[in-house]
């Protein structure tokens, strides 16, 4: 099986093609995914590090590590300021080189539509993350939430029907329909899945701003352009141009790109542990102070000329409910009176 379906020769095309945009998406998606502050974390199929270097500016304890599979990106001169700031290194998502339990949480933005076994990159994750850690994920290619993408695909796809083959391939992916993060979640045994749906802007300057990108040659529109005739291509262009100008006069055009999102705990136990523990410790400190003045009562109150020997001091915890603890002194009150 090929370890990548995205095309992926040239850090410089593909920054100004997605990266600059995935640089936007990193903010709302370190929000979201509320990692762990401790510890280390990974960021799998990081390109030119969008995600990596938001990371490490945002964490205070911790190394960063970005892996991805496509080493034009992770030896590109245009990340070096990811580099300098994370450990980058050239790796494969199915395949983590890194032990058990290695990092608080690990990441993947928009790099799980194009591993062939998903599945199993996302059991790789999970291994790496300790047992409380957190393991987030977006998908990029929502069904209509690129909206650059889709002017340009819905275009094509009208004209050349190798376009219309491309985009349904890209749009019905199992990870850009709803629910299908959530599913393959929920597969890798993952608990507490919350999706979420991010959004940013996609701000160009003119037509040429958006379309030059897209001659980069990076992921699906760049593989599917390369191949094209001039004269298929030109013909494209134009209409593509047509739908991006809508009327209007050449100049900025700003767009929306929404992407699903989930994250989980590799176990459900740590955030209620803590809260389960906190109430538990509560609840018994609230059943030990009712029952030593309830038993100072017991003995302090009893009728005149009955003895009666105080209830035990640890009673059980059902005893709380007025109900029991009726129960509980009758019980008490019966056991002295058989002695
Ligand atoms: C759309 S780019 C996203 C890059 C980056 N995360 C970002 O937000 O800009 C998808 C990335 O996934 C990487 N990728 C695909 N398959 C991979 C695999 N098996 N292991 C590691 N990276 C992989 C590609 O090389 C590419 O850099």
């Amino acid at each position: 099986m090929v370890p990548s379906t995205y095309h992926a020769d040239d850090g410089a095309a593909y920054e100004r093609f997605l990266g600059r945009w995935t640089q936007r998406l990193a903010g709302p998606f370190i929000a979201f995914a509320a990692v762990p502050a401790d510890g280390d974390v990974l960021d799998v199929g990081c390109g030119t590090g969008s995600l990596t270097l938001a990371l490490a500016q945002d964490r205070t304890g911790g190394r960063v590590v970005g892996i991805d599979i496509a080493e034009p990106y992770i030896a590109s001169p245009a990340i070096a300021r990811a580099r300098r700031a994370s450990v980058l290194e050239v790796g494969d998502a199915c395949h983590l080189r890194f032990a058990d339990g290695a990092f608080a949480g690990a990441l993947a933005q928009l790099s799980l539509n194009f591993v062939p076994d998903a599945a199993a990159a996302v059991c790789e994750m999970r291994r790496v993350t300790r047992r409380a850690g957190f393991l987030p994920a977006r998908s990029g290619i929502s069904g209509a939430g690129w909206s650059n993408q889709r002017l340009f695909w819905d275009t094509a796809a009208a004209i050349d029907r190798g376009a219309a083959a491309a985009r349904d391939r890209l749009f019905s992916h199992p990870l850009a329909l709803p629910g299908g993060l959530i599913g393959l979640w929920q597969e890798a045994g993952l608990m507490q899945v919350e999706p979420a749906s991010l959004i940013i802007r996609m701000d160009y300057a003119d037509f040429d701003d958006y379309w030059q990108p897209l001659l980069g040659g990076q992921g699906p529109v760049g593989t599917y352009v390369g191949g094209l005739s001039a004269a298929l291509r030109s013909a494209i262009q134009a209409e593509v141009r047509a739908a991006y100008l809508s009327g209007a006069t050449d100049g900025p055009r700003s767009m929306t790109a929404t992407a699903w999102a989930v994250r989980g705990n590799r176990r459900l136990s740590y955030g209620l542990a803590q809260a389960d523990c906190r109430t538990s410790r509560c609840a018994a400190a609230a059943r030990c102070a009712f029952f030593s003045i309830a038993r100072k009562c017991f003995t302090s109150w009893r009728p005149k000329g009955v003895r009666l020997a105080p209830p035990p001091l640890t009673p059980p915890s059902w005893v709380l409910t007025a109900g029991s603890l009726k129960h509980w002194l009758m019980l008490s009150t019966s056991s002295q009176a058989r002695r």
